[in-house]
């Protein structure tokens, strides 16, 4: 059996079920961006958990509907058992075929949808681009996984393939916008032209936190031209203007994340979405409080992308090999950066030393901004990840694995390497009254 299950980015998506084997050839479904060379899932959730969740927040999360419609088509939800299953492995397009943790991941895929349809019911943002070789199109995708990041739900919408009335049906559905697209011959494609003046003429648009971006190759006029045009016609903007030459590389991307994070929370404040829940008179929040970590700061970089945090949930978590969790709020940009087999330095700060540190690093930053500006740090000897002069240790750690835990990821890293940088300085402890906040 052929079924078409179309979403707004691939409109030809085309699922096969062979329902004598029950085998289901799932497309985009269920995909990955890694491909074990043993082909299967071997290692089930743990090995793969964190690519299928990354793969579905970048390229399926803006198609939410559309996916929850395949799974409930293909008699997938909810799954008792995978023995009820109509089907007994998934075989994607790329990433593992999905044998061992077939039940687990399409549950978890039920989790996602629902989560961004229910975000989507109360807030949503729509990405429009055009992009002829793709590097708009990775800008889009980043700027999306930010936004959906941001706890917001987000419509991404190729230009190329899409109505007009599906672009004024997006922005009636939507509370805030971006819009990106390639230079070419010196301006931007026609289609993008007239999905933004139907935009401009929307009146609830003009109230709508925006933003614009695109790949260009030597001039760049694209952006220049959607940026004068809506900030002529009065719309306000979430965050700078990108501008990318050519191909986007890691630090790019980490700024498009950061932007969507920024449109995303212009979006809730303007509809009042309250982030922290408040503080429960007594009880386990008062107790929570009395847990302390010691302070510290958090540095982690990727090729060409860098991003820091104060941290005070990190703790030793095994003796040999050497290992600590940090726990890190699912939100916060410099998540991107550790996922399994990224890299970053801890600095532990220096009793006495916490002042001009806490100050650099609380403040609210704008996508892209360097988060240690003001800070002296030196290169860590085997990452190259910057390391706090005034710290009173450092250690370098590569991501082995991490779960979901609430509202945050904990984060378990092997250490590699560390070093002592001042014998006669305890560490600072970071003492709360409460525990939900940090
Ligand atoms: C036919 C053609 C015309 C182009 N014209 C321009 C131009 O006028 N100015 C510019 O900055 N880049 C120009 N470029 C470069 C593209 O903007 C650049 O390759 C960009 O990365 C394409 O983004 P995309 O992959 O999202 O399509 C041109 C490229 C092509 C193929």
């Amino acid at each position: 059996q052929v079924v078409l299950t179309p979403t707004p980015r691939w409109p030809d998506l085309l699922v096969v079920h062979d329902p004598v084997n029950r085998l289901l050839f799932s497309s985009k479904l269920f995909a990955a961006h890694v491909a074990p060379p043993e082909g299967l899932d071997e290692g089930g959730w743990e090995a793969f958990g964190d690519d299928w969740r990354y793969y579905f927040e970048c390229m399926l999360a803006p198609s939410a509907r559309q996916v929850w419609w395949a799974l409930g088509w293909w008699g997938t939800s909810p799954p008792s058992s995978s023995a009820s299953l109509p089907v007994c492995m998934l075989l994607p397009m790329h990433g593992p075929g999905v044998s061992s943790a077939l039940t687990q991941l399409l549950q978890e895929y039920r989790g996602w949808v629902d989560e961004q349809i229910k975000a989507a019911a109360t807030s949503c943002a729509a990405v429009f681009y055009a992009s002829a070789y793709g590097n708009t199109a990775a800008l889009a995708q980043a700027i999306s996984r930010g936004i959906t990041r941001g706890g917001v739900a987000v419509e991404t919408i190729n230009l190329e393939l899409a109505s007009l009335g599906e672009v004024t049906e997006a922005i009636g559905r939507s509370q805030g916008f971006v819009l990106g697209d390639p230079t070419l011959g010196g301006h931007m494609p026609t289609q993008v032209s007239v999905a933004m003046g139907a935009i401009l003429r929307e009146p609830t648009a003009k109230t709508m936190p925006c933003g614009v971006f695109g790949s260009f190759g030597w001039s760049g006029e694209a952006v220049d031209e959607m940026e004068g045009r809506l900030r002529d016609s009065g719309f306000g903007f979430a965050f700078d203007s990108i501008r990318v030459k050519f191909k986007p590389t890691a630090k790019d991307l980490l700024l498009c994340e950061e932007s969507g994070r920024a449109l995303a929370q212009s979006i809730k404040k303007k509809l009042k979405v309250r982030e922290l829940a408040a503080v429960p008179g007594g009880g386990p929040q008062l107790a929570m409080g009395r847990v302390v970590g010691s302070l510290s700061v958090l540095t982690a970089k990727d090729e060409d992308a860098s991003s820091a945090m104060l941290a005070s949930w990190i703790s030793q978590a095994s003796f040999d090999p050497p290992g600590v969790t940090v726990a890190v709020k699912k939100d916060r940009a410099i998540e991107k950066l550790l996922v399994v087999g990224g890299k970053f330095c801890v600095s532990t700060v220096a009793e006495g030393r916490e002042k001009p540190i806490m100050k650099a690093l609380t403040r609210p930053f704008s996508p892209g901004e360097d988060r240690l500006a003001g800070l002296e740090t030196t290169p860590s000897p085997q990452l190259g990840v910057p390391v706090l002069s005034s710290a009173n240790s450092f250690l370098e750690c590569a991501v082995v694995t991490r779960m979901e835990a609430g509202d945050h990821y904990v984060v378990y890293a092997q250490v590699l390497d560390g070093k002592v940088l001042d014998e006669n300085a305890n560490t600072a402890v970071h003492h709360r009254k409460v525990g939900n906040h940090y």
